[in-house]
């Protein structure tokens, strides 16, 4: 008979105080029940039958064509939870329980359960650890021969949580109950229907269910952080840092220098090519892609973004675009979704795109903004420079023709064109197209006020009412005064 994978999520959560179940918070970027989901991949062929409290609508739908899905009216324990997934796990031999609080289990930690079920002479197999910190989990009890007794929940301790340490403990870390189990169907379900409320929850435990059975087995963590359950969010940032080591270590390993493990962040489905540098305070988001010998950081913040070969990124945040070979950013950028930047183009310092498109070898190298612009190959933009895409109703676009030079401090007011090898003048706002080749100059003419100062000065000192003047009226005066004064 094929195994079947039991999740059970339908806890309450009450020590995470939150508004959003507890199997939904992300760790590294994905919902904790999906790493459980994960380290049950390797078990049967049926999907997991995850059990859920009623409503849960947002679980229910993350779940959709991943899990069968079970429900448990009342959340009275983790024995009641498993009764309701009977129906939907049918004739399933073993049975192979999870907890779906615990998101840092392996799959060979749960193949290795079904693997020592399989060998035969067992009617449950538990899965066990020494963990530094025993507080909180079901307590394992065993017989003077070393043989397996019951699971004591630490609440039921004697003495309470606050009481004295496990049956069973002393100075070696004490043996606790991972919370995974392959259990022997038949004598399962019967056990299931005999549980008892009578504990410190009021609750029908699985606990208990092992204590009914005969024969029982148990396979020891060789790696105790891997029972992590996440009953609060002290745990949750625990799990999560653990994850985060996980996925450093993959990138690592596949020859991507990370220089501060500690300080640089990289979610679950993010990749890294082989000779790329993380610098330290670098976090990677979403689906971020990074290519091969590239340079990230320090400080750069990069979500859902797409990255070629040989680029540096300095401190700099991209979020929802693409960036191909060779392109340099940074420092202090801000790329925003739907920009694309081609080979070898340039952003320099202070530089925000949005929606927008940097032609090959393309240079935007200080102080500008650009929305909704698509660049040629080989531009040049001045320091300064803003597209006004945003006319308060629509936003409009900006195109600029190959190898153009845009001057200093211009303000392009789309919709608008500059043609192929066109300039603007510095500090000219451009509110028509621009032809190709020519020259958009679009700003007042300067004049030089010979002597200007001079007689500015003079007229200062001239005792007040002399000129027909008030001195008030001269001081204010400026370029903008008299051109005959
Ligand atoms: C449980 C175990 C404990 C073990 C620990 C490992 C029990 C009674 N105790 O304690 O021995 O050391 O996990 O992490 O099983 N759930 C339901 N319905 C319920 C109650 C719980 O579906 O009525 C689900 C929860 O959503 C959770 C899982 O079962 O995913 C475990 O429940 P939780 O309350 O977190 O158990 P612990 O106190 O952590
Ligand atoms: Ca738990």
């Amino acid at each position: 008979m094929a195994a079947r994978v039991v999740i059970l999520a339908a806890g309450s959560g009450t020590r995470m105080r939150s508004a959003l179940p507890k199997v939904l918070h992300p760790l590294a970027g994905r919902p904790l029940i999906d790493w459980v989901l994960d380290a049950s991949g390797g078990v049967g062929s049926a999907a997991p039958v995850v059990v859920v409290g009623p409503g849960a609508t947002v679980l229910r739908s993350h779940l959709a064509g991943r899990a069968e899905l079970a429900e448990q009216a009342l959340p009275q324990g983790t024995g009641d939870a498993l009764r309701a997934a009977r129906a939907l796990v049918g004739e399933a031999d073993p049975v192979v329980v999870l907890y779906g609080d615990a998101p840092l289990l392996r799959a060979a930690s749960v193949r290795s359960l079904v693997e020592r079920f399989a060998a035969g002479g067992a009617d449950a197999v538990l899965l066990t650890g020494r963990p530094s910190d025993p507080s909180g989990y079901g307590r394992v009890v065993r017989d003077p021969d070393g043989g397996f007794r019951t699971i004591v929940e630490e609440r039921d301790l004697p003495g309470g949580r606050d009481g004295p340490e496990a049956p069973g403990g002393g100075p070696e870390p004490v043996e606790v109950n991972a919370g995974a189990y392959a259990f022997a169907a038949a004598p399962l379900w019967a056990a299931l229907e005999r549980l008892s409320p009578a504990n410190a929850q009021g609750e029908a435990y699985l606990t208990d269910v092992p204590a009914r059975l005969t024969r029982v087995a148990t396979v020891e963590l060789a790696d105790p952080e891997e029972m992590l359950g996440v009953n609060d969010r002290v745990q949750l940032a625990r799990a999560a840092a653990v994850i985060r080591r996980r996925v450093l270590v993959r990138l690592m390993r596949g020859g991507v220098t990370v220089d501060d493990p500690a300080s640089t962040w990289a979610d679950a489905g993010v990749e890294v090519g082989a000779d790329t540098v993380l610098r330290p305070g670098t976090v990677l988001a979403g689906r971020t892609r990074i290519g091969r010998a590239c340079v990230v950081g320090p400080f750069a913040q990069l979500e859902d973004t797409e990255v070629g070969d040989g680029c540096r990124i300095g401190t700099a945040h991209l979020a929802g675009c693409r960036v191909a070979d060779g392109v340099e950013i940074g420092p202090f950028n801000r790329v925003r979704p739907g920009s694309r930047l081609e080979a070898a183009s340039r952003l320099g310092t202070f530089t925000e795109v949005v929606r927008s498109r940097i032609g090959p070898g393309s240079a935007v190298p200080h102080l500008s903004y650009l929305g909704d612009a698509t660049l040629g190959r080989d531009v040049n933009v001045g320091a300064g420079t803003i597209t006004t895409n945003w006319d308060g109703l629509g936003k409009h676009a900006t195109v600029i023709g190959d190898g153009a030079r845009i001057g200093s401090d211009t303000i392009l007011v789309a919709p608008v064109a500059v043609g192929a090898g066109a300039y603007t003048g510095a500090g000219s706002v451009i509110t028509e197209d621009v032809p190709a080749g020519a020259l958009g100059l679009a700003r007042a003419r300067q004049r030089n006020l010979l002597g200007w100062v001079a007689r500015r000065l003079a007229r200062r000192r001239e005792p007040s009412g002399d000129n027909g003047e008030a001195p008030a009226r001269a001081a204010g005066e400026g370029p903008s005064g008299d051109e005959s004064a």
